[in-house]
Formats: C-alpha cells, sequence, structure tokens
C-alpha cells in the first residue's frame, strides 16, 4: 500500500553541490532507525537524501514522513526497493525479515546497508553473496561500531604488540528500554494488528530453529538470539582485531539462554567471551588485549546516546618500573555516521566493504560452533 505525503515539500537543500547525492529508502522505521540512522543521515546532507520510508505500520511511516519530509511511503518494501528514487536501501526491520529484503533490494540493482544480522541462516547467507555477486552492488552489514576511530587505532596498536597472551571481550548491558525510554521519543505503532506483529516472531523462530537444526530446547533458541542480536557485534569485531580464531574451545548459556560464556583458540592465546542482559541501565562492551608489557582496551557505551565517546585505553610498563596509562577518545563523532561515510565511499569509489556478506558468514559459523557446544554443557 502506498501513502501520498501531501505535505512533502521540495527536498531538503545541501550546503554544497554534491557530486552524487545517494537517495536512501529505509525499510523498518522503528527505535534503531529513528534514534541512529535518521541523525546520522540528516548530518551528512551533501551525500545522503532519505527518499522512501517502508514499514508495516501506516502511523509510522505517516507520521515520520510529516515530520522528515520524505515523500514516497509505503507499508510493501518491494514498492520501496523497486522505486525510481531510491539508489540505496537500509534494512531495519526485524532480523527474520533482513534476507528477504536485502534479495529484492539488490534484484532491483540497489545497494544495500543491512543491519545486523545480516541474516540468521547460512542458506540466506549464501542467497545474498550470491546475488551480490551477480548485480555487483554494494552489501554493509551495520557493524558500526567496527568503523570508530577509537576500534581502528586499537587494531593498530594490537598489530604492533609483538605477542598476544589474553583476550577479553564482553558485553553486559541492561536492557535497550531502561536507557531509551529517558533518552529518546520513538514513535510507535502500539495498535499495529496481532498478526503483523507476530509475523516476524514466527519467522524468526522458524529461521532459528533451522540454523540449529535439531530440535533445540527455548534456552538454545534464546541464546541463538542472543548471539544474533548482540554478540554479532562483539564477535565480528574480535575477528576484525585478533583474526578469526581457530575453534571454539568452550561454550555454554545460562539464565534462559541470556548469558553466554565461551572461549576462542587463537593458538599462543585464549580469547574469553562474555555476555549478559540485565536490568541495570548500564552499557558494558569492551575488546581487551593483553601483551606482556601492553594491555590495549577498546570500551564502548550504550548507541543510544548518540556520539557517547568510543574510548580507548593503554595500560603500559613505563620502563622504570612503573606504569603508566592512557585514557582517549580519538574524535568525536557517532559510529553511525562513521559507518554511513564509509557506505558512502564503498558506493562511489567502488569498493568492497569490510563489514560485507562474506565477512559475515564467519559470525554464523561461530555462533553455530558455539550452538553446537552449548548442547553438550
Ligand atoms: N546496530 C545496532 O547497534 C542496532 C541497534 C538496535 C537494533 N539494530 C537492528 O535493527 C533492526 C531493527 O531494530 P529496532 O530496535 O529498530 O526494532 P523496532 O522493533 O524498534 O523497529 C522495527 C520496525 O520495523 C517495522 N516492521 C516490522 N516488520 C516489517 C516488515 N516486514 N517490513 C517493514 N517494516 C517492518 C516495525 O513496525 C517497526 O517499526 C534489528 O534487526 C536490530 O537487530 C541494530
Amino acid at each position: 500500500m502506498s501513502i501520498k505525503n501531501e505535505e512533502q515539500a521540495v527536498p531538503q537543500a545541501s550546503a554544497s553541490a554534491p557530486e552524487l547525492r545517494i537517495r536512501v529508502g529505509f525499510v523498518g522505521c522503528g527505535e534503531v532507525a529513528q534514534i541512529m540512522h535518521w541523525p546520522s543521515l540528516f548530518q551528512l546532507p551533501d551525500r545522503f537524501e532519505v527518499t522512501a520510508l517502508c514499514d508495516v505500520s501506516p502511523l509510522v511511516v505517516e507520521q515520520l514522513g510529516k515530520a522528515w519530509n520524505v515523500a514516497t511511503l509505503t507499508t510493501d518494501h518491494r514498492e520501496l526497493v523497486t522505486s525510481d528514487d531510491v539508489d540505496a536501501v537500509l534494512v531495519a526491520n526485524p532480523n527474520a525479515f533482513h534476507a528477504e529484503v536485502t534479495l529484492d533490494a539488490v534484484a532491483a540493482g540497489k545497494h544495500v546497508l543491512v543491519e545486523k544480522p545480516m541474516c540468521i541462516t547460512r542458506r540466506e547467507a549464501k542467497q545474498i553473496i550470491a546475488a551480490q555477486k551477480d548485480r555487483r552492488v554494494v552489501v554493509q552489514v551495520g557493524y558500526m561500531r567496527r568503523y570508530a576511530p577509537a576500534f581502528l587505532d586499537g587494531c593498530e596498536l594490537v598489530k604492533a604488540m609483538p605477542a598476544i597472551k589474553f583476550a577479553r571481550v564482553r558485553d553486559l548491558i541492561g536492557l535497550n528500554s531502561l536507557i531509551v525510554n529517558s533518552t529518546s521519543r520513538v514513535i510507535r505503532d502500539e495498535q499495529l494488528q496481532e498478526s503483523l506483529k507476530n509475523e516476524g516472531k514466527l519467522r524468526d523462530q522458524a529461521l532459528i530453529d533451522e540454523a540449529l537444526g535439531g530440535d533445540p530446547s527455548p534456552d538454545l533458541r534464546q541464546a541463538y538470539a542472543v548471539m544474533l542480536g548482540l554478540s554479532s557485534h562483539d564477535i565480528s569485531a574480535m575477528r576484525e582485531l585478533l583474526g578469526v580464531p581457530r575453534k571454539v574451545l568452550f561454550a555454554a548459556q545460562r539464565g534462559g539462554g541470556r548469558y553466554l560464556a565461551a572461549a576462542f583458540d587463537y593458538g599462543p592465546f585464549v580469547c574469553q567471551f562474555e555476555t549478559g542482559i540485565d536490568k541495570i541501565a548500564r552499557f558494558d562492551a569492551h575488546l581487551e588485549v593483553y601483551g606482556s608489557q601492553k594491555v590495549v582496551r577498546i570500551q564502548y557505551d550504550t548507541p543510544y546516546v548518540r556520539n557517547s565517546p568510543v574510548r580507548l585505553f593503554v595500560t603500559e610498563d613505563n620502563q622504570r618500573g612503573g606504569v603508566a596509562s592512557l585514557d582517549s577518545h580519538p574524535s568525536w563523532g557517532d559510529p553511525f555516521v562513521a559507518e554511513w561515510q564509509a557506505f558512502y565511499e564503498n558506493i562511489t569509489q567502488n569498493k568492497v566493504p569490510k563489514t560485507g556478506p562474506e565477512d559475515f558468514v564467519h559470525d554464523l559459523e561461530l555462533f553455530g560452533e558455539m550452538a553446537r557446544l552449548m548442547r553438550e554443557v
């Protein structure tokens, strides 16, 4: 169903004449689209313009269409991805629809920035990889943490370490709503039909069961959902920082699948992984790498409060028998803006995104192995 936004006026003017302004259509206009993506694109008016919105909720698209001055509004993603007003698609609807929308957008010759997880099963990942190769458009996975300057500086420091002895990846956070409800206003459709609300959940469950195989317990399903949702950020950043581990040594879930622990084998060292979601309104996500004379830590805060610093801590031997420590915040700016800047460069300079579909497959493989080990303990 398409909805006409009568109040739509002239497209937003850009301060400097753009060489190429990419017209973006959003599929899924919920929290992440409203709190993170829209303000990030608003900050980059010479590169992007949001020209179309799609959400299953007519109320959400109508209200946002007015607020953001966007003309093309629809409740059917196929209309959006085939629209002549759209060059690139942001996929930000529930996980279970990511593969379908990405495949339809790629088939229509559109570039795609797909929120994590790119998809749920390896079957879907294979389809996306084949479609992307066929149409030669950019498909980038929304792992914004990997575009943060503090993360990139941390990677350089770790690369220069003579030997790594140990590493840790942690993500212990409070429920997002504890932070979102007191820092943002999100337009939602509380009256959305039950059948539409449930469609994502049912699909999600079917795809998770396909990914896990066998007859997974509810706790294992929940653990896999945590891996797809939260741990995908941590594990993909771990891979960029340290490489792909040789294998998963151990993995277990507890607390109804909401608390996970694992150990990754990197040969000369082990990387310990720990994650959990509780009801304390804080966000402790970090990657920490230990050499014998230097420790490097990259610390993230909640993405829901824009521009929260991503910090880099370095602790080392000061060569005089003491300790030197540096707590730095290499630049201001939000990782979501950096992610869109990289997307722009990838499109205009014909580059392969570092967070592309093939890169994402490593995460699915590690999740599969972690889930296999979780069945055993
Ligand atoms: N990168 C990050 O840090 C980050 C943070 C939060 C969420 N996300 C990802 O973004 C995605 C959306 O999360 P959210 O928190 O915004 O969820 P949300 O529930 O707030 O929003 C989802 C929106 O999609 C709409 N929708 C549902 N089915 C649809 C369909 N078939 N077609 C079009 N629209 C549909 C819903 O009506 C809703 O408005 C998820 O995949 C999530 O993993 C990423």
